[in-house]
């Protein structure tokens, strides 16, 4: 018995020290890591901040170009390929209807909230006028900070290039649309 229970304080003490020395091992593996992680950012973020001017030049360039320049090079077919981020909600065919967002069948020029037999938001009802091109450059690229209220649940498509592209596919389905304005 009495070597038993000195056994089992001797394993105590064995087994905190063991415990101890193992957090200190598992610290210092811990700790020492995201300093050097840090360290390896730093520097990968150094030559990257160096670099910032450089890669941030074409999309400040690309930030830059207007509308009408983005049209004149955007492609019908790739705007139907990024339209399937739309196509849960719309159709560009007038016969498929309303789905849970208007008809987009002739959207271009088209009165804004007025696709018949749908239940439009009051802030798109308000809105008015028609869609235009530049009209639906802004919508696209935020729909909630364009038409503040409006109930399209899309975060938008933040390249111009993008938008210009679905632009055009809109425009090939919209046959009453008058022209885009390309330069
Ligand atoms: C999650 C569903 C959903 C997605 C995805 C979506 N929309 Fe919508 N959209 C709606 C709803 C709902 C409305 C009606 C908004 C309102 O009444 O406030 C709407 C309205 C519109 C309108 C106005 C139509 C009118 O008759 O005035 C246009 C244009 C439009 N969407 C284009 C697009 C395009 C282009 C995309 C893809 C880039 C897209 N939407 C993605 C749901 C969606």
């Amino acid at each position: 018995m009495d070597s038993f229970t000195i056994n089992k304080i001797a394993g105590a003490i064995l087994g905190t020290f063991l415990f101890l020395f193992a957090i200190q091992l598992v610290s210092e593996l811990i700790f020492p890591e995201p300093e050097s992680h840090q360290t390896g950012h730093d520097e990968a973020e150094a030559p990257a901040d160096g670099a910032a001017p450089d890669a941030a030049a074409p999309v400040a360039a690309a930030a830059e170009i207007d509308l009408p320049t983005a049209l004149a090079s955007a492609n019908a077919d790739t705007g139907g390929k990024i339209f399937k981020k739309c196509a849960a909600c719309h159709s560009v065919t007038a016969a498929d209807g309303n789905k849970i967002g208007p008809n987009l069948h002739d959207v271009m020029g088209r009165k804004v909230a007025s696709a018949a037999g749908f239940a439009y938001s009051p802030a798109m009802t308000s809105f008015g006028g028609v869609w235009t091109a530049e009209r639906l450059n802004k919508y696209l690229t935020s729909p909630k900070e364009a038409v503040p209220g409006n109930k399209m649940a899309f975060a938008g498509l933040k390249k111009i290039t993008e938008r210009a592209d679905v632009i055009l596919f809109l425009q090939v389905n919209s046959p009453k649309a008058p022209p885009l304005p390309v330069k």
